[in-house]
């Protein structure tokens, strides 16, 4: 089978394409033919070695994926063949409590990802693909849309009518806006380009500012709900807007610690956290049950991510270096 691996050394450029043994299920396990694989931002820090500097080579990148189970090993019956299923960004986080055995069992790094024709997963690291998604819709769930809706709905228990403030157009943010609009929030979205607040709009945002013309965008997100505040950040970009979440929060809100787009080391007001009563919530993207529990709102409102590019599987490099340029607008995916 196809793969590509990173190998030798990290970067983009040693991405490369290998063959493989076509993987059979031992027991308890599953073969699942890829459709689609889609990419996010760790992805391309996994590739590049700042991710985990000391992440062992070499490595099959990208943390989310779907296809179809083509073979299962002795003993599985929670899916059978032919089955339409995602893989399970942290192999080892069923229910409950996230934990460091966790934190060791996700795709993409230090596992093998799903850049690969064939990936052979536990029977219990896959999710049925609700009926109304492509493989391509389905690839950008597990590690996106799922960091998503675990801020939102498994910590955050987003309720109609709260506000929540999302950062950048990317896949986390886009994920989140389609889920947050479905539960009746209202939905503030920041992002560097004109062009991608109008089709934001279009997925329903209700009020949208261009960060790079308002640098103090907390302050731009108090005047526009009469000086409270959100009920809810979508934290994405770590070291550079963590103060400005912080302005922009409301006294007794949530700041859901997601991402790092922006730098991971800062300097915070602690007494805005404390003043406010602020929860900053860390987020890991989250278990299968949180999963499961997602898949059934998507199903319920008919909702389909937002896959912005599809590259073919022989391009791979070139979808990591177009996510670099963050020229993206939802979930750049790879079909294979
Ligand atoms: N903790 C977790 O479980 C978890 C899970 C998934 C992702 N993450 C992290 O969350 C972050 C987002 O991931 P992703 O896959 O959604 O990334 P992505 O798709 O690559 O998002 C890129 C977009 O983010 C926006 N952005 C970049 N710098 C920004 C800044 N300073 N302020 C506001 N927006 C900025 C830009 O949007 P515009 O072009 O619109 O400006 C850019 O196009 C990454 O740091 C990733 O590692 C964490």
């Amino acid at each position: 089978m196809r793969v590509f691996e990173v190998n030798g050394a990290f970067g983009v450029e040693n991405l490369k394409q290998v063959e493989r043994q076509e993987p059979k299920p031992g027991p308890g396990q599953v073969v699942v033919r890829m459709g689609a694989a889609s990419l996010n931002y760790r992805d391309l820090l996994m590739v590049q070695g700042h991710y985990n500097p000391r992440q062992p080579l070499p490595l099959i990148p990208l943390s989310d994926g779907a296809g179809e189970v083509v073979a299962v090993g002795a003993g599985v019956s929670r899916v059978a063949v032919g089955d339409r299923v995602m893989g399970l960004f942290v192999q080892k986080w069923l229910d409950g409590p996230f934990s460091a055995e966790g934190r060791a069992s996700t795709l993409g790094g230090p596992l093998d990802g799903m850049l690969a024709e064939y990936q052979v997963l536990d029977a219990e690291g896959v999710v049925i693909t609700p009926d109304h998604l492509s493989d391509a819709e389905a690839a950008c769930l597990p590690c996106a849309a799922l960091t998503a809706w675990n801020a939102l709905f498994a910590q955050g228990r987003l309720q109609a009518g709260q506000s929540v403030l999302l950062q950048g157009t990317g896949g986390v943010s886009i994920n989140a806006l389609q889920l947050a609009k479905a539960a009746g929030a209202r939905v503030i979205i920041t992002s560097s380009s004109d062009e991608k607040l109008q089709r934001a709009k279009t997925l329903g945002a209700d009020d949208t500012i261009n960060y790079k013309e308002v640098p103090k965008w907390g302050k731009a997100v108090l005047e526009l709900t009469d000086g409270l505040g959100v009920d809810h950040v979508v934290e994405v970009g770590g070291a550079e807007t963590l103060a400005q979440s912080l302005t922009a929060v409301r006294f007794g809100g949530a700041v859901h610690a997601i991402g790092v787009l922006a730098g991971v080391m800062t300097k915070l007001p602690v007494t805005s956290i404390l003043m406010k009563h602020v929860r900053v919530q860390g987020i890991f993207v989250g278990s299968r049950a949180m999963f499961e529990g997602m898949n059934r709102a998507l199903t319920q409102h008919e909702i389909h991510p937002v896959v912005d590019k599809e590259i073919p599987f022989s391009e791979a490099p070139e979808a990591f270096t177009m996510l670099g340029k963050g020229g993206h607008f939802g979930k750049i995916v790879i079909t294979f």
